[in-house]
């Protein structure tokens, strides 16, 4: 029985595979049979006169993708919202629709030129008229979503697709009768998913997978329990059946080599409006990037950043420096599907020193602390860049900044104070910076300020190899040297590597020549020093012929229970019990030193803090203040400094492992520098260098 649905078709007179404009079309060109094409879309179009009234339009030579006709408009009672094709190759469908539609008595919606929007091959209406799903990602925008909201009146859900093979919506999501849903989920990102999942309960949604996805099984046509595909796997058609729906399989394999099937070849044109209209939910924002935006590929990061957080971006300006120092200026439109991903993405690109332009900028949102030691849900995290926030009208600089805490403002008698807090700290009644509004982390400038040498660039680049590493020691040292003669603060975290590779009387020279002004590390490298110090040996092997030696694995046993029975480090010094290497230089040079604990730890040392707390603390006092921070063979104690260093503090990370030093290193900071050698090689190489430049010094 034919229904009140009226569908539009288009011969395939012209059509052909001509260009390449989807993955499905590659190695298909003018690959597909007119004839067989003609005789599939014959019966497609026989079948469906069964169901519904077919209209047809009038092929346009040079336009073969024009038998799509799903991508002509998107229609609601008697309006529509013509498409705006993404590929040139489509364009010219344009007007040949337009008219189409206009003799048929519709009112017709025209987007801007630069905004594509691919019709109802984009935007599917739920089956009952209670909103409409919408996609992007390839051929639609997603600023094209509040026009069809408001031309349409109906709310719209928009849909980010993620797998190009199902580049339009209509091929990977079919609404049926009922309420049921059609649609292969992996074509999806995850937040588009749990939309769906809470639109459609799970009793109405039939997914499919990859097989009857390939072979366009949602690019149905569905009226009232009848569903028109391509071809269905069994159990497919069995769930299908289940829910009531009887399917009617037409081949249309020609088709499939342009990326399209049974509801790619149809548009319904006959759209009754059910349900109260409702407004749409996307969200837009306007930020600026200033800095080297191309050099540094600030740009770059940043709209990824904002596509694969699910939202999308137009450049609205961009204005180049002239001359090669000269910052560039880029303001950007940000639109997301909701308000959650709008703040997910704007506080990624905060983290990246984008900051909202004036006209829109607020002051930072503040929210009380319920609960001792626990942040609000939507909390800013810090990064290690310094950081600003509006609040009373003034940017304020937050204080002790590092990255993973939290910013809470205290108001005194100055005014208004920010400061950077680990959870534990956090009291109940602070008030803590929530969302990304008010925010700016001036990130440009250090990386500016960073670029202003070659050496600098190079040192910027990250993990230097191994030819590279002289180089890099030359620059480290000469760090080291000005650092020290200015009263600077060196800190030096290392682990027993560093021992057990000999590098003990190249760290022992560095603290007793004045270049280190503080050691953090764990139980290992002061037990290992102690062991070598006392016994010539690390973890029982003779460091002087690097053989092992009788009953040396206990050396390092006896060298903790030494040092316990003197209860300190400093004790084991004054008494002469400990006469040398990096703990004793320690002492004896007033290096503060902070050894903090670990499971794996023998003994351990009276020194060592097993309260990880107190240990944390310690570290970060010691730190305060520093310059730079040379972190020897540790991973452990590595990462735990760099989570605590401001950006601004130069880095320098020294393993034999490639994969830790792009961690440590990757922070994204210019300021940190990472080598891969052999951490004894390094120290004797820093030496050397530091003795070089003590003896220019000394000539001039
Ligand atoms: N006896 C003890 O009490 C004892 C012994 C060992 C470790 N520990 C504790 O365990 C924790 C983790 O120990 P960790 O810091 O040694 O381990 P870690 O895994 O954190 O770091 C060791 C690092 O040294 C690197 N490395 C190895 N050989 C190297 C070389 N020749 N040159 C440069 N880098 C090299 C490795 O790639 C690794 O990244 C620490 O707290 C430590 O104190 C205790």
């Amino acid at each position: 029985m034919v229904s009140s649905v009226r569908i539009l078709m288009c011969p395939p007179h012209h059509y052909d595979v001509d260009y390449v404009i989807n993955p499905w079309m590659e190695g298909n060109i003018n690959r597909s049979s007119r004839e067989r094409a003609e005789e599939q879309w014959n019966t497609l179009h026989q079948v469906l006169k069964r169901y519904a009234t077919v209209d047809l339009i009038e092929p346009q030579i040079g336009w073969p993708d024009m038998v799509f006709t799903a991508n002509a408009g998107l229609v609601l009672e008697k309006t529509v919202v013509l498409s705006r094709f993404f590929h040139p190759e489509r364009q010219g469908e344009e007007p040949h629709f337009q008219k189409w539609f206009e003799d048929q008595g519709y009112t017709v919606h025209t987007l801007p030129k630069s905004l594509p929007f691919e019709g109802a091959g984009d935007a599917l209406l739920d089956r009952s008229g209670r909103w409409l799903w919408a996609g992007y990602g390839f051929r639609s925008e997603l600023d094209s979503h509040p026009y069809l909201a408001k031309w349409l009146d109906v709310e719209v859900l928009s849909l980010r697709l993620v797998d190009p093979r199902f580049y339009h919506l209509d091929t990977c999501f079919c609404p049926l009768s009922d309420g049921y849903l059609l649609y292969y989920p992996a074509a999806f990102d995850t937040y588009s998913n749990h939309l769906i999942e809470q639109r459609v309960p799970a009793e109405k949604r039939i997914p499919i997978d990859e097989v009857d996805a390939i072979n366009f099984a949602c690019n149905t046509v569905n009226v009232d329990r009848i569903v028109v595909m391509n071809q269905a796997s069994p159990s497919l058609k069995q769930a299908l059946e289940t829910h009531g729906f009887t399917i009617v399989e037409t081949p249309l394999t020609e088709f499939l080599k342009a990326g399209g099937a049974a509801k790619c070849l149809t548009l319904r044109v006959t759209e009754p409006r059910q349900g109260e209209p409702h407004s749409s939910s996307i969200q837009s924002r306007v930020v600026q990037l200033e800095g080297h935006l191309l050099d540094s590929g600030l740009v770059n990061r940043a709209l990824d950043t904002v596509v694969s957080g699910g939202g999308s971006f137009q450049v609205l300006n961009f204005d180049l420096g002239e001359q090669r120092q000269d910052a560039s200026t880029a303001d950007i439109k940000i639109s997301a599907p909701e308000t959650g991903v709008m703040a997910d993405i704007m506080s990624q690109l905060v983290d990246l020193g984008a900051v909202s332009l004036p006209q829109e900028t607020s002051s930072a949102q503040l929210e009380r602390v319920v609960q001792d030691g626990v942040a609000p849900d939507d909390f800013y995290v810090s990064t290690i860049y310094p950081t600003e926030v509006l609040v009373k009208d003034q940017w304020i600089r937050v204080q002790a900044q590092r990255m993973d805490g939290a910013i809470a403002i205290t108001h005194e008698n100055s005014g208004p104070v920010a400061r950077c807090k680990i959870l534990r700290d956090l009291k109940a009644g602070e008030e803590v910076v929530v969302g990304s509004d008010g925010i700016h982390t001036l990130r440009s400038e250090t990386s500016f300020k960073s670029k202003q040498t070659d050496e600098f660039s190079f040192m910027g680049a990250g993990v230097s190899s191994e030819r590279r590493v002289e180089l890099v020691v030359e620059q480290i040292a000469w760090d080291l040297r000005q650092i020290r003669d200015r009263g600077g603060k060196a800190v030096v975290t290392a682990g027993p590597v560093v021992i057990h590779t000999g590098g003990s009387e190249h760290l022992t020279h560095l603290i007793r020549q004045g270049y280190v002004q503080g050691l953090l590390g764990g139980n290992a490298i002061a037990v290992h020093d102690i062991e070598q110090s006392m016994m010539g040996t690390s973890l029982g092997v003779d460091m002087k012929r690097g053989t092992s030696v009788h009953g040396g694995h206990r050396h390092h046993l006896k060298a903790i229970n030494t040092i316990r029975r003197c209860g300190s480090i400093a004790n084991a010094v004054e008494e002469g019990v400990l006469t040398s290497g990096v703990m004793y230089e320690c002492v004896k040079n007033n290096v503060p030193f902070s050894l903090a604990g670990s499971i794996r730890d023998d003994g351990p040392l009276p020194d060592t803090k097993m309260n990880l707390i107190e240990a944390q603390e310690d570290y970060a006092r010691l730190i305060e203040g520093a310059d730079l921070i040379l972190m020897l063979s540790t991973m452990l104690h590595s990462i735990g400094v760099g989570n605590m260093t401001p950006a601004g503090v130069k880095m320098v990370c020294v393993d034999i492992n490639p994969a830790v030093v792009t961690k440590l290193s990757d922070r994204g900071s210019i300021e940190s520098i990472g080598v891969v050698t052999d951490v004894g090689l390094f120290l004797s190489l820093l030496v050397n260098q530091l003795n070089k430049l003590t003896g220019q010094y000394a000539q001039h």
